[in-house]
C-alpha cells in the first residue's frame, strides 16, 4: 500500500479509455486503497486509476466537507445513465497542475456503478459531487476538462503550458 505518483498532462495513459475491472480480487483492492491513499496525500477530492498509471475503470471520490468526517466513495465500472440541467463552475485537475478553469457540466447526474466487491449500486449526486463523478468518469474515458473549455480558451492553456514547459526545461 503507498502513495503513488500522479501522472501528469499530457502523458498517454491519460488519454486511453481505461478498461472494464472484471475480476474482484485482491489487485483490485490494493489498487483502491493506493488511489485513497494518493488522493488524500495530494490531496485532492477525487482521482481515477490511469491518473496513478492503472488503466482500468476504477475511481475515487471524497468531497467531504469540513463539517463531515469523510464521505469516500469507490467507483468500479462507473457509467453515467442520466444528465440532467447544467452548471458553470471551477475545475482544477490533479494532472494538470496550477491551471483552474470554468467548466461547463450537468447540474445533476445518475451513475451506475460497482463497488469494491463487484456490489452493483447507484448514486443520484448534484453540486460538488455531479462535477466530481462527471470529473473522475471523464478521466476513465481519457478526457481532461481541459475538453470541455470552449476553443479559445483551450488555444490559450496549450500555449501557456508550452511557454512553462519551454522555461523549465531550460
Ligand atoms: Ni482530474
Amino acid at each position: 500500500m503507498s502513495v503513488r505518483e500522479i501522472k501528469k498532462y499530457p502523458e498517454k495513459i491519460l488519454r486511453v479509455k481505461t478498461e472494464r475491472v472484471k475480476e474482484f480480487d485482491a489487485e483490485l483492492e490494493k489498487l483502491i486503497i493506493d488511489l485513497i491513499e494518493t488522493m488524500y496525500a495530494a490531496p485532492g477530492v477525487g482521482l481515477a486509476a490511469n491518473q496513478i498509471g492503472v488503466s482500468k475503470q476504477v475511481a475515487v471520490i471524497d468531497v467531504h466537507t469540513a463539517e463531515e468526517k469523510s464521505s469516500l466513495i469507490v467507483l468500479v465500472n462507473p457509467e453515467i445513465v442520466c444528465m440532467e440541467g447544467e452548471n458553470s463552475s471551477e475545475e482544477g485537475c490533479l494532472s494538470i497542475p496550477d491551471y483552474t478553469t470554468i467548466v461547463k457540466r450537468a447540474e445533476k447526474v445518475r451513475v451506475k456503478c460497482q463497488d469494491r466487491k463487484g456490489k452493483p449500486f447507484e448514486i443520484e449526486a448534484d453540486g460538488l459531487l455531479a462535477k466530481a463523478l462527471q470529473h473522475e468518469i471523464d478521466h476513465l474515458n481519457g478526457l481532461f476538462f481541459i475538453d470541455r473549455i470552449g476553443r479559445i480558451k483551450r488555444e490559450f492553456f496549450r500555449k501557456r503550458y508550452a511557454r512553462e514547459k519551454a522555461l523549465s526545461n531550460k
